[in-house]
């Protein structure tokens, strides 16, 4: 058996759908609240965790395999490998303000984000001094409630910001889901990873 870990939400639907056009999963059907899932024709056992936690199933050991999106590897640099860009899940981590902002860059500026290690890298890189707000969720809201001057978050059609008179001032990253694999199970399972990853490669590159 090779163990996966999959994201649940906004990813799972697109993961899931690779999965079975590649054959590595059937009689996919909707999850419910079932969180592990045994294929024995293939040998394939899967669970569905949340997108930030399948790095840390991963490094650890428990699955062998994961699909991750890009920003969570960037963000945690968790100590696995790279296997694979399955061009799904696009999206940009940007920076992004209202309409209208103006910088003033002798200011702290005030940065509003999920992706707090990003945003020092990227700011130290450019040489700003800024005050990262941590935040979970609905990031957008921070500058237009005037907690933040700006946001560093993810940006995939732009509804959000458009809806919220917003724009991106910088695009700091290109965004998508990667497969990643465990160091022990890429030389020990080697042989079911590289038919994964063949069977996925025919399906991304058709
Ligand atoms: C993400 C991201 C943006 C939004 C961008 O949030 O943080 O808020 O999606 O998508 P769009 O460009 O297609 O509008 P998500 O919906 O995952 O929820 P969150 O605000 O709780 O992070």
């Amino acid at each position: 058996m090779i163990n996966v870990a999959l994201p649940k939400g906004r990813l799972a639907d697109k993961t899931l759908k690779l999965m079975t056009e590649a054959g590595i999963l059937e009689n996919v059907t909707d999850a419910g609240r079932k969180l592990v899932f045994e294929d024995e024709k293939s040998g394939v056992c899967y669970f569905l965790v949340k997108p930030w936690d399948v790095p840390v199933y991963v490094e650890r050991g428990i699955a062998d395999v994961g699909v991750a999106g890009k920003d969570v590897l960037l963000e945690n640099a968790p100590d696995v490998y790279e296997l694979m860009d399955l061009k799904t899940g696009k999206c940009r981590m940007c920076v992004c303000a209202e309409n209208g902002y103006r910088d003033e860059p002798s200011k702290r500026l005030r940065v509003a984000t999920k992706f707090v290690n990003c945003s020092k890298s990227y700011y130290a890189s450019v040489g700003r001094e800024i005050e990262v707000i941590k935040l979970n969720g609905s990031i957008e809201l921070a500058p237009l409630l005037n907690m933040s001057d700006v946001i560093v978050d993810l940006v995939e059609t732009g509804t959000t910001l458009k809806e919220n008179d917003m724009g991106v001032i910088t695009v700091i990253s290109e965004i998508s889901a990667r497969l990643i694999a465990n160091k022990a199970s890429y030389r020990f399972k080697r042989a079911e990873i590289d038919r994964l990853t063949s069977k996925l490669g025919d399906v991304i590159n058709a």
